[in-house]
């Protein structure tokens, strides 16, 4: 491998079992074996796992971000996983492939992805997380919290390596744009933005000038593919994912972890349409079956050795999440009293379902003009 290691997540829904609830561990196998004949060549190593209806294919590389033979790799394995999900009659089976023909990179086919290359430390701590039933905009509040809130990372505060802050890259994704932000200097202009985490994710953060780390290479990378802008129409909620370096000037994993002991609201859950908790869990607990949800976290760590993947240990799985767990279903429940109204339905804008314009069509003329 070259000098640098790539950590790459790519994943996709490429059939549910059953509904959208699960993973087929049929599926699971043959991604595995797909990637196995990869390793020592196009991979240094690989994870294969899920969350929910995703599968999730965590590789080391030397290729660098956006490799065409990674991608291609990623995307024969989806196809190959479709064919048995086929058979299986798996629902939505290639749900998230949206083209027949690979162009060179996944990106804008249907799988979400988040990459970065950068030099190992001599010790690399570093998290998977793996969402299903939510959107990118999800990641916002834990890792602002992880980089940015000194209630939440202590080591902003008392770690000299670390108090220099971090620089966050935010991407509005209804006009394709993005913007830098200097943490903590700049906070309250970063946070009227990526409040409203349905436009403005954030898409990396990376150290700051001047540190132990070199400036250009990131230490934290989220998914930001939005599946229904790229269909032009609801083809499947964009669950994304996110990669993590921890510890040594960083947040530790402890610093890392402690976000999602809060089961922050986000958009996702039935039909895409719904707030509700995020809630942490093991991944043989990431099976959203109440009202298909609620939405799940899952977190993978792994330490790197020359790329290698030592690991992975199911972060989530910790009995010091129960607490999360319990006032994210105690939250589902009250959510879930709502029925069909704000604010657990989405706002007509952001759902992902909608018969409002068939409901308006039909509506015309019957509207009366108050006085
Ligand atoms: C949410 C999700 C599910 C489906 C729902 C309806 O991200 O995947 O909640 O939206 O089960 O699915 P269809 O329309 O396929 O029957
Ligand atoms: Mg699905
Ligand atoms: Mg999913």
């Amino acid at each position: 491998m070259g000098e640098k290691t790539t950590f790459s997540i790519i994943k996709a829904d490429v059939g549910g079992y059953p509904g959208h609830v699960g993973m087929h561990p049929k599926l699971e196998e043959k991604a595995r074996e797909c990637l196995a004949q990869e390793k020592g060549k196009t991979l240094v190593d690989y994870c294969v796992s899920h969350c929910g209806d995703d599968l999730e294919l965590i590789m080391t590389h030397g290729n660098g971000v956006d490799a065409k033979e990674v991608h291609k790799l990623a995307w024969d394995t989806f196809k190959d996983c479709t064919e048995i999900a086929k058979e299986l009659h798996l629902y939505g089976a290639g749900q998230d492939l949206l083209s027949d023909a690979f162009s060179g990179n996944i990106k804008g086919l249907g799988p979400g992805c988040a990459e970065m290359e950068f030099t190992e430390r001599k010790s690399e701590p570093i998290v998977a997380f793996l969402m299903d039933k939510t959107e990118p905009g999800a990641f916002n509040m834990p890792i602002y919290k992880m980089f940015a809130d000194p209630f939440n990372t202590i080591g902003l505060v008392i770690d000299p390596n670390a108090q220099a802050g971090f620089k966050f890259e935010v991407w509005d994704i209804q006009e394709h744009k993005r913007v830098y932000f200097n943490m903590p200097e700049e906070m309250y202009k970063m946070l009227v933005l990526i409040g409203a985490q349905s436009r403005y994710v954030i898409k990396r953060i990376y150290p700051k000038p001047g540190g132990k780390l070199p400036e250009n290479e990131p230490v934290a990378c989220i998914s930001t593919d939005k599946l229904f802008e790229i269909a032009g129409e609801y083809v499947g909620k964009d669950d994304p994912v996110a990669v993590v370096r921890s510890q040594s000037g960083l947040p530790a994993l402890g610093e890392v972890l402690e976000p999602f002991s809060f089961p922050h609201t986000v958009a996702g859950w039935m039909r895409g349409s719904h707030h509700g908790p995020l809630m942490p869990v093991a991944v043989e607990d990431a099976t959203p079956t109440r009202f298909d949800g609620p939405p799940r976290a899952v977190a993978l760590g792994f330490q790197l050795a020359n790329g290698k993947l030592v690991g992975p240990v199911d972060l989530f799985k910790d009995k010091s999440f129960d607490r999360a767990r319990s006032q994210a279903l105690a939250a589902a429940d009250y959510y879930r009293r709502h029925g069909p109204f704000e604010p657990h339905r989405l706002g007509l804008e952001d759902m992902e379902y909608t018969t409002l314009p068939k409901v308006m069509k039909e509506l015309v003329g019957r509207f009366e003009k108050l006085e």
